[in-house]
């Protein structure tokens, strides 16, 4: 067959038209209401309990720490009292080893570690007077010493409570079973005392919901942000929720302040349609779910994210490769029955390891423009081993990484219409003008967003193929990237939850509930805007 034939067959099976995009909006939908009336459904649907108000006056030091996917931030926030503050930040890669370590403390003493190493690094001053005090004779510490710190931690949370959620299951790759059903806060907090260090795990934050809060406060307009999602390693969103819709809270835990009518709502979306009701299912997803670390979990995430997308594209094409009758990255002298000895292609090339192929390299060959595809053939032969690709070969890739790519986004969308439709936040989509009032307003952040060449435009043609959007409604969604939002968001609602604490159960932190919390953190930051990084 001839190659440009091979790679269209192959590209045609990513296809996702219009029907199945407003298939899988209704199911979504179905799938949401269910997860706030009921425990233990496929889309979590995890309550955030968020409710203390900042009264905009603090001072002090705050950090945050955050552990997602590939790396671990670690950061500081000074707020100055004149409503300024400055932001320090560093940032580590997590060793592969410690995301399938076999007990919880390989992986979280060394987060400690981390901290300890920022501290000593960013705050000396107050790390070793910390320390000489201990050492002294008047021994201990006072209160105020003690650095409160956000957690954002984002995999899958049942949250009881601002600083206490035990794990649910482990995405992204990270496998550590000892930790499941455990509380990650309190897992924290005692490697971080294990080291004598002078913080207390203050508030347990989900990325998505970081990426809400730092939108709300750069969104212009009244209208106020809906969603905070994650199109990156991972992907999930966050929105804010009418309490009278989550009929399941009346059997939890966990104490509401239902003086707004709302709260925050992590959906947990990688999860959605774990079943497979609504969602395509290729060769190449079947494959690649099943020789993942949590086959039949997280099945929309592993369609959407920068973990899987790579590994999707990777086998589409050995599945070419493997075709004696394509003549994909080969030569004349190859001998098409045997995968290996086809000369192009070196023995140890990561096209034949599993995660073998970086998404980024999506971005890169959907986004070649260079002539001859230049920059594709020489990605292939520097980082994959796959030497004197023909343009035509660069061209297959393309197709089929395009097609992943587009892919991914019209899934993208699924969810992002189906919380816009369920909120009702739309209203009448017949309106022309896009005002302050009727803007809905959506954050989002991860490499998917920010790099993959043309995300959002794919998003915005499938959400105009849903009747209930449609183009005059698209217009009105306004989609703004919060770049490491959820750093600074942790940063905050420590802050926050440090206050509640101190001023005790009954005080007036709680008064406002839920928007006056939400405002508070917006005042806050608008008034501290100007921070240094
Ligand atoms: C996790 C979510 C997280 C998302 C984006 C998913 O794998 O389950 O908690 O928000 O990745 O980081």
């Amino acid at each position: 067959m001839a190659l440009a034939a091979a790679a269209e067959r192959v590209a045609a099976e990513f296809e996702y038209p219009k029907e199945d995009v407003n298939r899988g909006v209704k199911e979504f939908i179905r799938q949401m209401n269910e997860g706030l009336a009921k425990q233990g459904t496929t889309m979590s649907q995890i309550p955030t309990y968020v409710t203390a108000v900042p009264n905009g006056t603090e001072n002090g030091l705050y950090m945050a720490v955050d552990l997602g996917g590939t790396n671990f931030r670690v950061c500081s926030i000074q707020l100055h009292g004149n409503s300024t503050f400055s932001l320090t930040q560093s940032k580590v890669a997590i060793p592969k080893q410690l995301m399938v370590a076999k007990t919880s403390r390989e992986l979280f003493s060394f987060l400690a570690k981390q901290i300890e190493l920022f501290l000593k690094t960013h705050h000396e001053d107050h790390y070793v007077s910390h320390v000489e005090r201990r050492a002294s004779s008047a021994g201990g510490f006072r209160e105020e010493d003690i650095f409160s710190l956000g957690f954002t931690f984002s995999f899958p949370v049942q949250q009881y409570g601002i600083n206490k959620g035990t794990l649910i299951r482990w995405t992204k790759g990270f496998d550590i079973q000892d930790t499941v059903g455990k509380d990650v806060c309190a897992l924290l907090q005692k490697e971080i005392d294990a080291l004598h260090l002078p913080v207390r795990v203050a508030a347990l934050v989900n990325d998505t919901v970081g990426t809400l809060m730092a939108r709300s406060y750069t969104s212009p307009g009244k209208a106020g942000t809906l969603l905070g999602a994650i199109f990156g390693t991972g992907t999930n969103g966050a929105y804010v929720e009418k309490l009278e819709k989550m009929s399941k809270l009346k059997g939890m835990a966990g104490e509401v302040d239902g003086s707004t009518g709302e709260m925050i709502v992590n959906t947990e979306w990688g999860s959605f349609d774990n079943q497979l009701s609504v969602l395509p299912n290729t060769p190449y997803d079947n494959d690649l779910d099943k020789e993942s670390v949590n086959p039949g979990i997280q099945m929309f995430e592993k369609r959407i994210s920068g973990m899987f997308l790579g590994e999707i594209l990777r086998r589409a094409l050995v599945s070419l490769v493997k075709d004696p009758s394509v003549p994909l990255f080969s030569d004349e002298h190859s001998n098409q029955n045997d995968v290996h000895s086809t000369t192009n292609i070196q023995q140890d090339s990561p096209l034949f390891k599993q995660w073998g192929i970086d998404t980024s390299f999506l971005s890169i060959s959907s986004g070649d423009n260079s002539a001859g595809l230049k920059v594709t053939r020489q990605t292939l032969d520097n980082e994959y081993g796959i030497s004197a690709a023909s343009a035509e070969d660069a061209e297959a890739v393309r197709l089929i990484a395009s097609a992943v790519g587009k892919r991914a986004a019209r899934l993208s969308a699924v969810a992002i219409a189906a919380v816009v439709i369920a909120t009702g936040k739309l209203g009448d989509n017949t309106a022309t003008e896009v005002t302050d009032e009727n803007v809905v307003d959506i954050g989002v952040d991860g490499s998917l967003v920010e790099f993959y060449p043309n995300f959002e435009e794919y998003i915005r043609e499938a959400l105009r193929d849903v009747p209930e959007i449609g183009p005059l409604g698209e217009k009105r969604i306004r989609i703004g990237i919060a770049k490491d939002g959820s750093g600074v968001g942790a940063a905050l609602i420590a802050l926050v939850a440090d206050k509640a604490m101190k001023a005790g159960p009954r005080s007036d932190v709680n008064a406002g509930g839920f928007a006056g919390f939400i405002n508070g953190i917006i005042d806050h930051l608008n008034r501290g805007v100007r921070m240094r990084v």
